[in-house]
Parts: structure tokens; sequence; C-alpha cells
């Protein structure tokens, strides 16, 4: 990023304020890290028990309600990692994540029927599903999981407290579908099943994407409250997007209060509003109106769209990072095109460049400090692993990557070039037929 000529000192002294207070140093990496490894316990137990190593076979139905989209699959795992797959996207509308539920699960058992339509009609014998439903659930079993809360944008009345495959069962009753749910799973339980199907070294499944969480492998007799009398291993989902709602170590700014207010969560999945698809535009958007209002940006002129809450989307940010132009015209086409500000100057642009930057270094450095407190909670330091993560932030954000690598470097020292950090590939369905697969095969590894 080139030099910004301010247009006087009070502009530079505001905008490097506003920078400070998105900026994680050392010290603050280290103090997060610390209280993430005591919050560690507070995981969800998701009951897979068998980590795939590429050898499983057969056909199995999965279906991915993720944040933005319904997906359907169908999957056929052929031997040593190798699958095909067929699948169809459906876009759920604000109305059903914030209606009822029982419509929410109408439009689901919809979009199956169509889907085995669209196959080629229906099978002799139902096929098993596998869900990977991306929410926090309270797991009885692998075929039993209670909604434990809504989270990105969802809010559908009359679902929490209740067993999702059972409501979805009713509505594929209601609806006359001939499929058979034989397993909930976690987005990142899904994510980290099928990178273990590619790279079995995998032990953690990670998801940065719309939100953030991630799952992994534990040792049975490290799960005290399960009280089994047994060895073996099982994976935990850790929902670390609920990380330090307390607030005892994330310091936010004035921005990401207002985020949070204005939230359809107030108070709840802290650190992934400071991490996720769903807010970092967000984010952005409310500095950038902050300053606007200070007449310190765009001459003080705003547009009645850009006013809109929602209108500056996550996936501008990674444009506007990107945009190595020596004018920022990708930058200028967004800010006057695309959100109709009516005249921005390469002053303005390089502010807002700097803006979107240091909120996705941020985005960064608080995601590595997950990472590596949850690699050190494991005790993989030594050794290595493998890492499958998934997510729009992850495959498609400018320097997320990088940065999430180099903060790792800083807290882990040497021993974080040992942690391979692996794009993971369509966990919500590969790994949701993985767990249909083992769900059908019944594979105890303890029998207490
Ligand atoms: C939210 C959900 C969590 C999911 C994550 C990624 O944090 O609560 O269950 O894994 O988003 O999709």
């Amino acid at each position: 990023m080139t030099s910004i000529e301010y247009l006087n000192e009070s502009q530079r002294i505001a905008v490097d304020e506003v920078i400070d207070q998105f900026t994680v140093d050392h010290n603050k990496l280290d103090e997060i890290v610390s209280h993430f490894i005591k919050e560690m316990r507070k995981g969800l137990n998701a009951p897979v028990k068998s980590i795939p190593n590429g050898t499983e076979t057969g056909t199995y139905l999965a279906l991915d309600l993720g944040g933005t989209n319904l997906r359907v699959c169908q999957i056929t795992f052929l031997r040593s990692g190798k699958l095909t797959i067929k699948q169809e996207k459906y876009e759920i509308s604000d109305s059903l994540k914030t209606g009822h539920s029982s419509k929410l699960f109408d439009f689901i058992a919809d979009c199956i029927r169509q889907f085995l339509i669209d196959l080629g009609g229906v099978y002799d014998s139902p096929l098993s599903l596998g869900f990977t439903f991306s929410f926090p659930v309270d797991q009885m079993a692998i075929h039993k999981g209670v909604l434990v809360r809504w989270t990105k944008g969802f809010t559908a009345a009359g679902a929490v407290g209740q067993d999702m495959v059972g409501m979805l069962r009713e509505a594929l009753k209601r609806k006359n579908v001939p499929v058979k749910i034989v397993a909930i799973v976690n987005d990142t339980t899904g994510t980290l099943l099928a990178h273990a199907y590619e790279n079995p070294a995998t032990i953690i499944g990670v998801i940065f994407g719309t939100g953030t969480n991630a799952a992994y492998v534990e040792r049975l007799e490290n799960i005290p409250k399960l009280d089994l009398n047994c060895s073996g291993k099982m994976v935990i989902d850790i929902e670390w997007g609920a990380f330090d709602n307390e607030r005892q170590v994330l310091s936010l700014t004035p921005y990401d209060e207002k985020l949070d207010r204005i939230s359809l969560n107030p108070g709840e999945q802290m650190f992934e509003k400071l991490i996720s698809g769903d807010y970092l535009g967000k984010i952005v958007h409310n500095v950038l109106l902050d300053l606007v209002g200070r007449n310190l940006l765009f001459s003080g002129r705003s547009s009645s769209g850009f006013d809109n809450i929602g209108a500056f989307k996550t996936p501008y940010m990674s444009i506007i990072e990107a945009d190595g132009t020596d004018d920022l015209v990708y930058t200028k086409q967004l800010l006057e095109v695309e959100l109709k500000i009516p005249e921005t100057t390469l002053t303005d642009r390089q502010i807002v460049q700097r803006i979107c930057c240091a909120i996705g270094l941020r985005a960064a450095r608080l995601s590595s400090c997950a990472l590596c407190a949850l690699i050190k909670h494991i005790g993989v330091e030594e050794k290595g692993c493998a890492v499958g993560i998934d997510g729009s932030l992850f495959e498609f954000h400018p320097g997320f990557k990088h940065n999430l690598k180099q903060t790792m470097r800083e807290i882990l020292g040497k021993t974080a070039d040992n942690i391979s950090l692996e794009q993971a590939r369509d966990g919500s369905g590969v790994g949701a037929a993985l767990a249909a697969l083992y769900a059908e095969k019944d594979l105890k590894d303890c029998s207490s």
C-alpha cells in the first residue's frame, strides 16, 4: 500500500486512531490464547467416533443447511478417497430464515423431493441421508440433535429446544418424501470427516465463512462428563463463535458494539462477530459512515443506498484489499458505481482500503488465536497435524491465509510450520454423507 496524502493532520490522526482500535498486538494474542484454552471445555460432543481413511464405499444423500443456501447432494464413495457427487443449490429467503420453522422445514422437504425427481425418480428403497446442520445443537445421538440457539441471521420460531432430525422427518412425512435421515452433523464435523477421507492426518476441521467454528478429534478418556469406561476417539464441536461472550479478553471497538446492538442476537457469538463473513462488511460500513459523519471521508457526502443497513457487503472488502492499481480504480468503481457515492478522491479510496485491510487483518489474527489455542489444547505442537479448512473467508479473502499463518508463527514459533492448513472441499456435503455411512454401519468403537 502506498503512503496516503491526507487532506490535513486531523484526518490523518482520526484514521490512525480508527486503525489503532483494530490492532491486536502480540500481548493481546497471548492473552486471548490463554483464555481460550481455559474455556475449551465448553464444547459440544458430537457422537462421531470413526474417522475416515479413504476406503469407505456406498451412495448417500447429504443435506446442507448452512448460512446462505440449502444444498442437496447425492454422493457415491468409490474407494481410495475417490467419489462422485451430484448436487443442487436452493436459495433460502430471509422470510424463511426468520418465519416459522415448520415453513422452513417444509421448504427443505420440497427441495429434497425436487432433487430426487431431477435425479430420475425415487429409489426402490429410501436412500440414507446425512444432515449438515451448521448451528449449535446438543447432540443426543448421531441421529438426534436439539437446537441450542440459532446463529448467522436465522431466528425461525418453534425450533430452539427441538430435535432437528425429528422436525425434518415430520416435514418429509408431510410431503411424502421417501428418505431416511440417519445422521446429523455440524459443518465443522463434516469438514473434519471429509478432509480426513482425503488426508488421514487431519485432526481438526475449521470453517471461516459466513460463521466460524471448529471441530476436533478428542480421546474419550479426556471427556470426563461422558463417564465412559473405554478408550477411543470422539469429535468435539467447539462452537468457538461464542467464545468470550462475557468480553473478558476481547476488545470491542464502538463499530463492533454498534454491529452487535443491531444484530439479531445481541451479546451472542461475540468472537464470530469480529471474524466471519456475515459481519466484517458491516463493521467496515460502520467505520466508513462514522468518518463520513465527521466530514473526514467522501467530503462528508454519502448516498441513500450507502446509508442503508447492509449496503457494504463483506465480498467488497476482497475487491478493495486486492486492488493493486495506482489509482485504486476497482475501489473507485465499487464506491461510485455500485454504492453511488457522488465522487471519491484517491485519498478517500486509500483510507477505505486501509480500513478494510485493518479489519481483515484483525479477523485473521483473532482466528489464529482460536486455532493455536486448540492446537495447544490437543498437544500436537511437536509432531504437527493437518487442519482441513473451508469457508469463503479462507478461500477468497486476500491475505487471510497468509495473515493466519504469520500469526500462528508469532504464537507457536517454528512449530507452526508443522501444522498444515489445507483447503477442505465440501465438508458439508461429503462429510454428512460419510457420517450417514458410519451411522448405517453402526460402527462402534466403544463397547462399554
Ligand atoms: C456458527 C454456528 C456453528 C457453525 C459455524 C460455521 O458459528 O453456530 O454451528 O459451525 O457458524 O458455519
